[in-house]
């Protein structure tokens, strides 16, 4: 009886450890999590914020094995201050879905926290403004695998600038000692492009889906 009692009381206190250790990396987590945000809200460093009526920061799971990245908040996400809530947000709901997951499985954000007007293309000015909080937002969720979503965001992810999208595509890289980084299209190039276009588009998108579950899922 004192053995079972004895080993229930190590069970307890290992549980106890092993929770406060939890909690302690939780509450670290929250911290960073606000002051970026705090950041990102005060900032004033390229002429978007004047025009932009929210900042868009990020959504999803903090401490997800994936993160997504996009581009930049187009109209609704500027309206709701989350990103991909617009049809771009609808389709990528879609592509998620077709792995298993929902957007609470993992962590979304953007290149750009505000919205260029008319959804221009991001500036170079404007990207190296904010890269600086998608470094951040990187650290903060350590995810194992990066998706990134259009060639904006894969050239600011991998600092490697190219106007060709297949510099990118069917490649694994890392960053930051061992983020493994894949890239594909941005959901809105399924939604308006047509035809052969399209489906070359969707058979690429439905490849890296499957080699971004593959990759979470062994590492
Ligand atoms: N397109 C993006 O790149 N990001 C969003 O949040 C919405 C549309």
């Amino acid at each position: 009886m004192d053995k079972v009692l004895n080993s229930l009381i190590n069970a307890l206190q290992f549980e106890k450890k092993h929770f406060r250790k939890y909690i302690a990396v939780t509450e670290e987590l929250e911290k960073e999590d606000t002051l970026l945000e705090s950041d990102i809200m005060n900032c004033r460093k390229c002429s978007l914020y004047s025009t932009a009526v929210n900042k868009v920061i990020g959504s999803g799971n903090l401490s997800a094995n994936i993160m997504l990245v996009g581009e930049a908040p187009g109209e609704e996400e500027d309206k709701r201050g989350v990103p991909f809530v617009g049809r771009a947000g609808e389709k990528l709901e879609e592509m998620l879905k077709y792995i298993g997951l929902s957007k609470n499985d993992v962590y979304i954000c953007n290149v750009l926290k505000c919205r260029p007007p008319h959804n221009a293309d991001p500036t170079r000015e404007q990207e190296e403004s904010c890269i600086v909080f998608l470094k951040r937002q990187i650290k903060l969720v350590k995810p194992k695998v990066i998706l990134t979503l259009g060639r904006h965001a894969a050239s600011a992810v991998l600092d490697k600038e190219s106007k060709n999208m297949y510099e990118y595509l069917n490649k694994v890289f890392e960053i930051d000692g061992g983020i493994k980084v894949i890239s594909t299209y941005h959901p809105a190039a399924i939604l308006y492009s047509k035809g052969e276009a399209k489906n070359k588009i969707r058979i690429q998108v439905a490849s890296d889906l499957v080699k971004l579950k593959g990759i979470a899922g062994e590492l």
